[in-house]
């Protein structure tokens, strides 16, 4: 075993390993100088002083090598075009799906059947959740791993989902999959294998004979499943405790370790070669821990993605990643540039949409939007109106005290307004993780249960179109829950599963509601109303260029009801105007003067003369094509 040394030295030990495992062709080759020196790099900082650094390397670069080999002519074709088209992902026709593929269609064959209304819909993203072997039982909805290699049997096989990622090509719809590389299920081989102690994988955990090192850790850590376990450690059967910073069986691996990075690339390279084309690279800030640290979002960590997307680079060109940050703002916005996550969840903005409905103000929203929402070059948001996960409160307490706003304070009354504590609340939440240490929670629900369909309030409706007319129009992938555009509300029955009880996540991932769906077209229903609004909403975005790319600037009315913002395209500029209020607003003629007079809805496809400005109703917003004067 050798230490890193000179990038000229390890390069040829790289290259000779690359050949020793087969062809090198010039496309690769070509490549490899650029990536090479940049993954070198990261390595000399993460494992410069391992006696095994440039072994572990040189592995890396020959697996990249032989996945090139094996790519699949196709992949290698889409590759082509998307890095011909880099910023293929924030065109305005983008427009992105989430689901399990249990819960959603039973199997990989029901989601393949599921194609022509992902086409209908408008679809160009579909996020599959977590479809890999799991242990039976809980699993966090397939976040616990066994096998990267290996889809769930009650799913299907990985042949299949090569089959669908192939028929969503074709379709127009990208295959996005899930990434989950800090930790692995208990179950995995390597997990059995490092508590066997077997040679080569002792270190591919955190595990630590005594509560010494836990103890200290923990001083520093935050509980992430309070309710699963406390601290970040559970104990093994033989007394030991190795790190778990979710559930109890999903066992964080050890990156100090160059090994742990080697494999798990390896387990990337395999997913890249199935036709999959967005990463969503999951826990991200958790990936390096060190003594008297948050062990959240250290350099390290930053390094780890930068050197899987230059391994991803070599071997799979047209692929990328997005990050799974949910922490302060300050913070998700260092995972994103072109050579580490091209993409990130936006789970500011999702917030603080959930915050503004609530507070009837939109200020918060409107200043995140001014002030955090710009992008390095090549680069984009996801928006979405919700996930599989909470909703939790992770805007900057500094931005809310700049409006006098007592963060602790406004986090608690968000909690109790929408799991429906607060007097007079529209929302149907539950709470998720209440810590009652730190007085911290999230809050689950359905979109439309959230917004106050389900608790019959009047503009329950309005609210669930506003949250997605701004999820569409701020720029970036907009990302809809499977299930929202029809309006789904909580499905309670996840308290009588013994499995599920325990994590109310599952309120707001019920089944596929078919009787919604087959409501869809009948407007004189919830469920018939959203879709048409929802889908009127996709049509004009995919036909307004202005959406495209991430150029917001914004756009201040006298209204701290109202968010307003101006999308700027080539020939035009799109204007934003939101009412998150319970009130009428009327925007005049004067605020509206910087604009020529002439202009078009264009949701309801009308010319409009800003002179006589503009009537926002409760919950209304308008989508305006103006020209600046
Ligand atoms: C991510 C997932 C979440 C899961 C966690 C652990 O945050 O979105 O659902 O529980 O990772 O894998």
């Amino acid at each position: 075993m050798t230490a890193l040394t000179s990038l000229e030295i390890d390069r040829v030990a790289a290259l000779d390993a690359a050949k020793a495992a087969g062809r090198v062709d010039d496309a690769f080759l070509a490549r490899f100088d650029v990536q090479f020196p940049r993954l070198h790099g990261f390595f000399a900082e993460l494992y410069g002083a391992r006696p095994d650094g440039q072994q572990q390397l040189a592995e890396t670069v020959a697996a990249a090598s032989t996945a090139w080999n094996t790519r699949p002519l196709e992949l290698k074709v889409r590759d082509a075009q998307r890095e011909a088209e880099p910023g293929w992902f924030e065109s305005e026709r983008m427009l992105g799906g989430v689901c399990y593929v249990d819960r959603y269609a039973g199997n990989l064959e029901g989601i393949r059947e599921q194609i022509p209304y992902f086409r209908e819909l408008g679809l160009t993203y579909l996020h599959l959740m977590p479809l890999f072997d799991a242990p039976e039982g809980d699993n966090d909805g397939g976040y616990a791993v066994s096998s990267y290699r290996r889809v769930n049997p009650s799913l299907g096989t990985m042949a299949q989902l090569t089959e669908l990622a192939a028929d969503l090509r074709t379709a127009g719809i990208s295959l996005v999959l899930d990434f989950i590389f800090n930790h692995t299920s208990n179950e995995h081989e390597w997990a059995q294998k490092a508590v066997a102690g077997e040679d080569g994988f002792e270190d591919f955990y955190l595990i630590f004979p005594d509560r010494e090192m836990p103890d200290a850790y923990e001083l520093t850590t935050r509980e992430i499943f309070p309710d699963d376990h406390p601290g970040s450690f559970v104990q093994l059967e033989d007394g030991r405790w190795i790190w778990s910073t979710f559930y109890h069986y999903q066992w964080d691996l050890n990156y100090a370790n160059p090994a742990v990075f080697r494999a798990m690339a390896g387990e990337m390279l395999f997913l890249a070669n199935q036709g999959v084309e967005v990463l969503r690279m999951d826990a991200v800030a958790f990936i390096w821990k060190r003594l008297g640290t948050s062990c959240e979002s250290l350099p390290e960590a930053h390094l780890l993605l930068r050197a899987f997307n230059a391994v991803l680079a070599l071997a799979a060109p047209g692929m990328v990643f997005k990050s799974e940050a949910i922490v302060h703002p300050d913070e998700v916005v260092t995972y994103i540039s072109p050579g580490e996550c091209q993409l990130s969840y936006n789970p500011l903005q999702m917030a603080l949409t959930w915050e503004a409905l609530a507070t009837r103000d939109g200020r918060l929203l409107q200043d995140a939007l001014e002030h955090r929402h710009a992008l390095p070059e090549g680069t984009a948001w996801v928006n979405y109106v919700r996930s599989h996960d909470d909703v939790g409160w992770t805007f900057a307490d500094e931005d809310a005290g700049a409006l006098g706003i007592d963060a602790f304070g406004h986090r608690q009354f968000l909690n109790r307004f929408y799991t429906g504590r607060h007097d007079g609340s529209f929302a149907r939440g539950v709470a998720f993780q209440e810590n009652p240490a730190t007085g911290d929670a999230r809050v689950t629900g359905t979109t439309a249960s959230l917004a106050g369909i389900e608790a019959g309030d009047p503009a329950g409706e309005d609210r669930v179109v506003l949250a997605h007319a701004l999820a569409l129009s701020t720029g970036g992938i907009p990302l809809l829950y499977l299930g929202d555009e029809v309006a789904q509300l909580n499905d309670y029955s996840y308290t009588d599963d013994p499995l599920r009880r325990g994590d109310s996540r599952w309120v707001h991932r019920g089944n596929r509601p078919r009787d919604r769906y087959a409501l869809r077209d009948d407007v004189t229903t919830p469920s018939g109303r959203v879709f048409r609004r929802l889908t009127k909403l996709v049509s004009v975005r995919q036909q307004s260029p202005e959406f495209a790319g991430n150029a917001l600037i914004g756009f201040r009315t006298p209204h701290p009801s109202v968010v307003g913002y101006q999308r700027p395209g080539a020939d035009a500029t799109v204007l934003v105007l939101a009412n998150v209020g319970d009130a009428e607003v009327q925007i005049d003629q004067l605020t509206l003067s910087g604009f020529e007079r002439e202009a078009f809805d264009l949701v309801h496809d009308s010319d409009i003369d800003l002179a006589d400005g503009i009537v926002l109703r409760p919950h209304g917003f308008v989508w305006l094509r103006v020209t600046p004067l």
